[in-house]
């Protein structure tokens, strides 16, 4: 601590301060941009996507879509803080059905970087490219020649926080980074499977995908086919409760080897109202089930390629939790991964967890004081566990 500030009384930020501080935390790295820009484009009702990258999204990135467009009375309002076209208050967080909702991507992206929107929406005569300025404000219109949706061209990122662009700019930084831009990109674009997407660098086609109809074909243009199509498919679905899910997992007679990539984290993809989302839990009880299945066949620090897409009342999860919307609360987890462990106990071992337990119960004690003692605190064990899991 400085001397200046020490025992200075409290003192308000500039507004200047406070909008770079938060946005710097929206907007963290190319592929966040990437990520937020996209997901505005899947709100808009888009089917094509095309994503430009130059010098690895530090010159540009650009992402075009065909979506429904930003009506001329809402341009001066789009990246306005706390501006957005997809809640009106708290309470329709409970009915929430789109990525965004907090009115602040835009607004963060224009206090870190250079912007400029061009779009057109129906009803307009012709399309426009609004250039903006660091508060969000359009400074400068001019006619665009874009029949449909929306582009959306982002250039200097950071050009306000040189740690940052240091940081970003440093020579394996930025192939790093590319990576995680590839890996957005194509987790959006696995759980959208019917939207067209590509992404560009420097001229190049990287990585396309086409318009398809199942999440199998989807994931089949975003890994390996050799691997997809030793996944099963399991769909589970319960109207009343309005939830869903599809999973995809090595078949039970697959060369799991095969299936593996590295670490959980890269293999085990989980989408919650096609959010891809880190909910450790869900994750857990999928990937302990597989692992229980094959047991040593799977490789050390390896992991087998799965997949869940969960279909949840919207009131039944919490998305608010950071910045970046990556972390998900569900309301009756046990519930949810006691159904999941029961689907993949039936695929597995043809019976659910609770007939597992039940037969495990009665299995005979085996000979000998010792094994008795052990057997018997291993069979408490599963009745409590079952007893537990009847109460739920
Ligand atoms: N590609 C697009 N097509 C149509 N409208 C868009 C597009 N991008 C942004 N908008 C409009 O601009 C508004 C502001 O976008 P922004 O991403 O800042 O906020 P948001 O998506 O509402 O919420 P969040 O900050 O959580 O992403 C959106 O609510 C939407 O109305
Ligand atoms: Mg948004």
């Amino acid at each position: 601590m400085n001397e200046s500030s020490q025992g200075c009384s409290l003192q308000r930020l500039p507004s200047s301060t406070v909008k770079l501080i938060s946005s710097a935390q929206v907007i963290t790295s190319v592929s966040s941009v990437v990520k937020e820009l996209m997901e505005n484009s899947l709100d808009a009702g888009a089917s094509s996507l095309e994503i430009y990258l130059d010098e690895y999204g530090l010159d540009r990135i650009e992402v075009r879509d065909n979506g429904r467009g930003i009506p001329a009375e809402d341009v001066q309002y789009m990246c306005q803080r706390s501006y957005t076209s997809k809640i009106s208050d708290f309470s329709d967080l409970e009915k929430l059905s789109s990525y965004g909702f907090r009115g602040e991507a835009l607004f963060s992206i224009c206090a870190v970087a250079d912007v400029s929107v061009s779009t057109i929406s129906k009803g307009d005569p012709f399309g426009r490219t609004y250039k903006m300025n660091h508060n969000g404000e359009v400074i400068e219109t001019k006619a665009a020649n874009l029949d449909r949706g929306t582009s959306i061209l982002v250039t200097n990122l950071f050009k306000n926080l040189p740690v940052r662009k240091q940081f970003v700019t440093s020579g394996k930084r930025k192939a790093d980074e590319m990576k995680k831009v590839e890996t957005v990109v194509k987790t959006l674009a696995l759980i959208n499977c019917e939207v067209k997407i590509r992404l560009n660098h420097n001229k190049f086609t990287i990585w396309q995908k086409a318009s398809v109809c199942s999440i199998m074909r989807s994931f089949i243009q975003v890994l390996p086919p050799s691997i997809v199509k030793q996944l099963k498919e399991i769909s589970y679905k319960d109207e009343p409760e309005h939830m869903e899910f599809t999973l995809l997992i090595p078949k039970k007679d697959c060369n799991i080897v095969t299936t593996c990539l590295g670490h959980s984290s890269e293999a085990v993809f989980l989408f919650v109202n096609l959010r891809p989302v880190r909910e450790r839990e869900i994750e857990k009880v999928i990937h302990d089930k597989v692992f229980e299945y094959f047991g040593t066949k799977i490789p050390s620090r390896k992991c087998p390629a799965m997949l869940a897409s969960i279909i949840l009342p919207p009131d039944m999860i919490d998305i608010n939790l950071e910045p970046n919307k990556t972390k998900v609360m569900v309301k009756d987890v046990e519930k949810i991964t006691k159904l999941l462990s029961d689907q993949l106990s039936i695929y597995y071992y043809g019976k659910d967890e609770d007939e597992i337990m039940k037969e495990a119960c009665l299995m005979e004690p085996p000979k000998g004081n010792y094994l008795i003692q052990a057997f018997k605190s291993v069979q408490q064990e599963v009745e409590e566990r079952f007893c537990r899991r009847r109460r739920l």
